[in-house]
Formats: structure tokens, sequence, C-alpha cells
């Protein structure tokens, strides 16, 4: 491995081969603090074309390679095995906004380019990228393509996939895939970039990309709308469509316990509500300009919400400082929980007309499991769509590490049984790739693996990730 290494600083340049323990141990170790590898090196190369280099380079080595973006996935895609023989690739270093088109509505970008960066570059000319995440400030397009994530804009404009238009890609033998074209349509044969969204640095690397934008939408309408149950959200969410159409841009949920956490946690974070309340739905409606009527459609939502019983009282944000105090209590979640301590996440999804009766069924499940056990229940319930996630019961985090696997197993069979799916957004990584095969048919699954092996015959590509191994 020498050889290899002295090839890759050669590549690259020695300061951005990274093998002293200091220096790698952020890269191996994920957001959550639950899967952390060791590496045979951390690789940040600068262009396309050094990519290429190292992953030829790799290839011609037999070393595996996981590509890494802002490294705030949630399954442990994105570092390596306890191996010690896995290069971490970092795209850190590849952060170019290569061309803005306002009139085309298209943006192009490095896959390095940190999702914030992108919404910015899109509102400097006048234009709205939606994607939108709680990790927005540190993941990175490349990440976000290869995890086709989703987050709190899917509901007006859809997952990752659709918000794509072209994908540059090095392939696992070294060479480049040019598909960076702008084109609304083109129907000349297989959707290649179809294949490496969501695919989890299985299939390749991710170096640049053509992005669709839309009109900016600088007004918006906000209210934290206290609810009785999933039920009345979901039933809240028929009504907000009903009145606001198209300009409906967020519907989220989130259950006491994951608002109490953020409570807790987070400083300068208070309750908008005077009363308690089992659930609380986050509603935005958005537009281009004051003609939108968004202030009274939202208070049209409300008042007939309140009239039908589906909510109890709700809190307008009356300036942006509101609406970013209501937003906070919102994203915020994921960290509140960590700092509480052992988390085991799901992200779970099921048809939206199921989705009440499934969280009201699962709770006493698992606390036949775990006597104690919290669930945190949040998301994006617009999209069907519950990250039920749980924390130990106070006090008792080695508990919950003790009976994850049974906790994990009686959500998963629950939703496979409603025909619901184990990962709506964050992707099965590390953490469900045994799980993720293991409902899916043997065609789907030999499928998968026909994929796999037609690109990444030799097995380099992000070994353990997404499938397990044969
Ligand atoms: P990484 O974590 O670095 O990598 C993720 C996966 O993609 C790995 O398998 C990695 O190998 C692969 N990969 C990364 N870059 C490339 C590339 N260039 N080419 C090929 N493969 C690559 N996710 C959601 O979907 N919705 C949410 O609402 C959401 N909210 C979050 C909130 C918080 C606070 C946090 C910490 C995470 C959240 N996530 C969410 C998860 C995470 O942010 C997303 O999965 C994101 O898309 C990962 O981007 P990244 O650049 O950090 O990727
Ligand atoms: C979110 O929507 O906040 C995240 O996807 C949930 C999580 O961190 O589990
Ligand atoms: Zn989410």
């Amino acid at each position: 491995m020498t050889d290899l290494l002295d090839h890759l600083r050669t590549a690259v340049g020695a300061e951005h081969v990274l093998t002293d323990d200091a220096d790698v141990a952020a890269y191996v170790v994920d957001w959550t603090g639950v899967h952390s590898g060791r590496a045979l090196a951390v690789v940040r190369p600068g262009s396309t074309a050094e990519v290429a280099d190292v992953v030829a380079a790799c290839h011609a080595a037999g070393a595996a390679i996981v590509p890494q973006g802002g490294n705030t996935g949630l399954v442990g895609g994105g570092v390596p095995d306890s191996s010690g023989g896995q290069v971490v690739l970092s795209l850190g270093r590849m952060r170019t906004v290569r061309d803005v088109d306002p009139v085309a509505g298209t943006i192009t970008v490095d896959a390095g380019v940190v999702l914030a960066d992108v919404q910015a570059a899109a509102a400097g000319a006048g234009r709205l990228f939606p994607m939108s995440l709680g990790s927005e400030g540190s993941c990175t397009i490349g990440g976000n393509l290869a995890t086709n994530a989703g987050g709190t804009a899917v509901l007006r404009y859809g997952m990752t996939r659709e918000l794509v238009l072209g994908l540059e890609v090095v392939l696992p033998d070294g060479r480049v895939w040019d598909g960076l074209r702008a084109l609304r349509k083109d129907n000349t044969g297989y959707s290649l970039k179809d294949l490496f969204i969501g695919s989890e640095g299985t299939l390749g690397v991710i170096t640049g990309a053509v992005l669709r934008l839309f009109p900016a939408t600088p007004r918006h309408a906000t209210a934290w709308v206290a609810v009785p149950s999933v039920d009345a959200a979901v039933a809240l969410l028929g009504v907000a469509q009903q009145h606001a159409g198209a300009h409906l841009a967020t519907f989220e949920i989130a259950n006491r316990q994951a608002l109490d956490l953020v409570l807790t946690h987070l400083p300068g974070a208070s309750d908008p509500l005077a009363g308690p309340s089992d659930w609380y739905v986050l509603v935005e409606l958005a537009g281009a300009s004051s003609e939108d009527g968004l202030d009274g459609a939202l208070e049209a939502i409300l008042g007939a919400a309140v009239e039908a019983d589906l909510a109890t009282d709700a809190a307008i944000a009356g300036s942006p400082a509101q609406r970013s105090a209501l937003w906070a209590l919102r994203e915020g979640i994921s960290e509140a929980q960590k700092v509480e301590g052992a988390t085991l996440k799901h992200d779970v999804t099921l048809p939206i007309a199921d989705l009440a009766a499934w969280a009201s069924s699962i709770g006493p499940v698992l606390d036949e499991v775990l006597p104690g056990v919290r669930p945190v229940t949040y998301g994006h319930v617009g999209d069907g769509n519950l990250h039920y996630n749980l924390s130990s019961p106070v006090g008792r985090d080695d508990d919950l590490r003790a009976a994850e696997r049974d906790l994990s197993t009686a959500i998963y069979d629950s939703v496979a049984a409603g025909n619901g799916s184990i990962s709506a957004e964050h992707g099965l990584g590390r953490t469900k790739a045994v799980a993720g095969a293991s409902y899916k048919s043997e065609v789907e699954v030999d499928l998968m693996r026909a994929v796999k092996a037609a690109l990444d015959p030799a097995g380099l590509m992000n070994p353990g990730v997404l499938l397990p191994p044969a």
C-alpha cells in the first residue's frame, strides 16, 4: 500500500493525503457518534481529474473507497469500516459553483459545494434552490445526491432526485462519465443519473451536478399549531392543501417529547404556546409577492382547523425573527436528542392514510420490549414520513443499546406489514443494509446486485453500504 499512498500524494499533493490519527479523526466517525472506523488514508482531491486519478489508483491497487461529503449522514455510510484498509475520498475541496443560469433555471456545481451555499448562489440570482435540511450548513450536494435526501421542502418540490438534470460521475475504474446535461427533456435510453442518485457511494463518485432552480418565494406565512393527534395532523394537511393550494410549502410534525428536548437543550428556545399539547405541526405557506394572500390563507386554515377540532391553539410568526424561532423548534430536534443521550433512529414511511393508526399502535409494542422507552416522534408528516427516534428510559442508555435490535425489528416488521419503507430519506448505509435487503423480494435484491456488479465488478466502491455482502 506504500505505492498507492505515494501515487495519491503525487495525484493530489502530499498535504491532501491525511494519514495521522489526529488529522483523520473527524473523517472516521459519523455525526451520530455511533459509527466509527479506521482509514488507510483520507484523500482530498481538488478537481474531477484528480478524483479520477485517485479512483484509478485505488482500483489498480484493489483498495476500497468511501466517498465522503459533509459527513452528516445518519446511517454510517460515509465512514470507513474497521479494517484500516479503506480510502476515504473527501469532496470537501471541490466547492466551486460552476454556473448559474436564472433564465434556464439551472445551477451547475461541484459535488463538494455545501447545500447552504447552493441556496445562497440561487438566491443571489433571484431564484430558489428549494432543498432544505437541518444539516444544510455542512452537508454537500454530492452527499444529498448520493442519499437522495429529503427534508422539509419535499412536499412542494419533491426529493433530491426531482431537482437534478445532469450529473458528472467518476466511475469505479477511474473513467469519467460526463452527463452534465441541462436538458428538461432527454429520452435517449436508460436514465443513468437515476442509478447514481441514492446509490450512497456504492456505484461511483459524483463530482458535479446540474440542478433545477425555481422562482423565489420571499414571502412566508408560518404557524406553530397545537394538534390533538397524528390523525388530526393528517386531516389538517387536507385543510391546508384546500386553502393554500400550491403555496403550501411545509407541513412538519413533532410530539411533545421532541419539543421538551428542544426546550431543555437548545439555548434560547421557548414554547410559543401557553399550554402543552401532545402534538404540534409547523405549517408554512410561501409565495412570490404580497398578492399571494398568504396571511389570509393561513388564517382560513387555522380557523377551519379549530372549527373542526383539528387544532387547539396556534402561534403565528409576526416577524422574520419569530419565523426563525418557530423553525428552530423543528430543526433543533435532532441536535437536542443527541445531547439528551443515546438515540435509536428510525426513518419510516407509510401510506399517509395509515400513519396515525401506525403511530398509535407501535408505542405500546415498544414499551413491552423496553418499558419507559421514549419515542421522539417528528418529521415530514406531509410526505408520510416520520422520524420515530427512540431515547432511552431516563438515565438508562445502556438498556436502549441492549434492546436496539428488538426495538428496530418491531418497528420494521410493522412498517413492512403496512406496505411502508424502513428508510424514507436517510438511506440504508451500514446501519440498515442487512435489514433493507431482508424486507425486499429476492427479485429486487437480485436486480440491485446486478446493477452493482455491472458498474463496480471489483466491489471497491463503499463495500458493506446499502447492500449486505452476498
Ligand atoms: P455524507 O454524510 O458525507 O455521505 C452520505 C452518503 O453519501 C455516504 O454513503 C457517502 O459515501 C455518500 N457520498 C457522499 N458524497 C458523495 C459523492 N460525492 N459521491 C458519491 N457518494 C457520496 N437527511 C434527509 O434526507 N432529510 C433531512 O431532513 C435530514 N436532516 C438532517 C438533520 C441533521 C441535524 C443531520 C445531522 C442530518 C440530517 N439528514 C437529513 C441526513 C444528512 O444530512 C443527509 O443524508 C445528507 O444528504 C448527507 O450529505 P453529506 O454531504 O453530509 O454526506
Ligand atoms: C430531520 O428531519 O430532522 C432528520 O432527518 C431527522 C433525524 O435526525 O433523525
Ligand atoms: Zn428528516
